[in-house]
């Protein structure tokens, strides 16, 4: 029997960088901002990786599962980035800005927060902030911004359950919150009353604050007291890359980093979520079948799990199916530190690459409903693109398993307890930065649900 002729086993050379050809990037950045295609186009014409110039910064877009297995297959090659706007406003002690040895110490101290245990102690008190809104929007007489609710319903989830902040703390804390928000995705110069100029000013309070709540959870579990709320005390003993405990000024960039990490993106996943269920009746019918057989409120010491996939698979993939649609983190950022080989293409050391998520989440060639929302293909078999939206690797969302039970606990508390309805004539287009949100609110009437359909 002759062998079979194989194909020579030496890999393909690695095909140039194909580039826009942008010089300054003005054009770019502008398109950037303005068509909600700009990554589709270009991918559709250079292919899966390619490079563009954005504010002046060269960047390398990249989608595909091949491109971003590659991206992420070796963190010894690639750094964190963010803008510079971000980067500031984050502080250089933040994780976020942190690479190596730095970068794992703090993760390792942070994701006791949201540990298991962690997320047991928390579960009451989301409960208690879910049957509070849906209260709120049984008793409205008016329509009601939706998505106004559901910021401040993740800002408590971040503020008061994980944090522990109390009431006064917590007004002062959003409002500045908002402010330094602005600033996030702005031009980075403080030109006096420019968005950034008052980012920084609000970060300055914000600190403050963190502090004092700091100092406050230490005192008290130093003096054998259990904390009012939060979970604080957890940090305590947290140690840096040297062995020795985090400074307190660095403890305290780790807290602003989680509010502006945990909130913008749960409160958008929450708003795009109900936004898909009222624009499509049948999904909402078919998943309040589901939601039939569960009861509302979970017991105490089940909440975690109660409506986990196993439980409730159809809100599983109704979650993953909005996620695909419209991320809350459109895209995320590395560094190259070495030239790498992303799907065939060469990438120089000292890029900048962005895994463009909302791009790559319908790029499914021989597809023909991958536009569609139909949560119901995350059932049917494996999805045909690899789902990113908590991104990957060892930088990898460290609030993903909260904001899964946040999601999950005020979608069936919300569903089991109150019937929404869309006030027409508003603007339900999606502003996509810095996370997707619809224009006008999200205007509902809302009423108690009727008696039996609450378990
Ligand atoms: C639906 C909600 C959320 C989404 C879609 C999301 C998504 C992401 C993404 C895409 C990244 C970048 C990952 C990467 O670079 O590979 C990230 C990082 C991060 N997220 Fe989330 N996130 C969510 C909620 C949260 C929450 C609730 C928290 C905590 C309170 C949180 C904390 C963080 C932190 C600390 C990082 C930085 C990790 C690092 O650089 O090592 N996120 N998240």
């Amino acid at each position: 029997m002759t062998a079979p002729i194989t194909a020579p086993t030496t890999a393909a050379a690695p095909r140039p960088l194909p580039g826009t050809g942008a010089a300054s990037g003005v054009l770019e950045t502008l398109a950037f901002f303005r068509d909600p295609g700009f990554a589709r186009r270009r991918f559709e014409r250079h292919g899966n990786v390619f490079e563009t110039r954005l504010l002046g910064q060269p960047l390398v877009f990249i989608r595909g599962e091949r491109a971003i297995t590659d991206l992420l297959a070796d963190s010894r090659r690639v750094e964190g980035w963010w803008p510079a706007s971000v980067r500031d406003l984050l502080g250089s002690r933040s994780l976020a800005n942190r690479n190596g040895a730095d970068h794992r110490a703090r993760r390792r101290v942070v994701g006791q927060l949201f540990a298991a245990a962690a997320l047991r102690r928390y579960s009451p008190a989301i409960v208690a902030l879910v049957e509070e809104l849906a209260d709120e929007l049984g008793q409205a007489k008016e329509p009601v911004a939706l998505a106004e609710r559901l910021r401040r319903f993740a800002f408590s989830v971040i503020a008061t359950v994980v944090l522990g902040l109390d009431g006064d703390d917590r007004e002062a804390l959003f409002a500045d919150f908002e402010i330094w928000t602005k600033g996030l995705f702005s031009f980075p110069l403080a030109i006096p009353g420019s968005p950034f100029a008052r980012a920084l000013a609000a970060r300055g309070r914000l600190l403050e604050r963190l502090t004092v709540v700091l100092r406050r959870a230490q005192a008290q579990a130093a003096a054998g007291e259990p904390l009012a709320a939060g979970g604080l005390d957890l940090l305590a003993g947290g140690l840096d890359e040297a062995g020795l405990p985090l400074a307190d000024d660095d403890v305290v960039e780790q807290l602003l980093l989680l509010l502006f990490a945990g909130y913008e993106t749960t409160a958008s996943s929450l708003s795009c979520l109900m936004l898909a269920l009222l624009q499509h009746p049948p999904v909402e019918r078919w998943l309040r079948e589901e939601l039939a057989g569960l009861s509302w409120p979970p017991a105490p010491e089940q909440a975690t799990s109660a409506y986990d996939p196993g439980r409730a698979p159809r809100l599983d993939a109704v979650v993953e199916e909005v996620m695909r649609l419209t991320p809350p983190v459109g895209g995320f950022f590395r560094r190259t530190t070495a030239t790498l080989v992303l799907d065939g293409v060469e990438v120089p050391a000292g890029r900048v690459v962005q895994v463009a998520l909302a791009a790559h989440n319908r790029h499914a060639p021989g597809d023909a409903d991958i536009e569609t929302f139909r949560p119901q293909r995350h059932l049917d078999g494996p999805c045909p693109v690899a789902l990113l939206p908590f991104g990957g690797g060892e930088r990898v969302c460290l609030g993903k398993a909260l904001a899964e039970l946040e999601i999950r606990l005020l979608a069936v508390g919300l569903l089991k307890r109150v019937e929404l309805e869309l006030v027409s004539g508003q603007n339900l287009d999606l502003q996509v930065i810095p996370s997707p949100s619809p224009r006008d609110g999200l205007l509902v009437r809302s009423r108690m649900a009727p008696r039996e359909v609450v378990a």
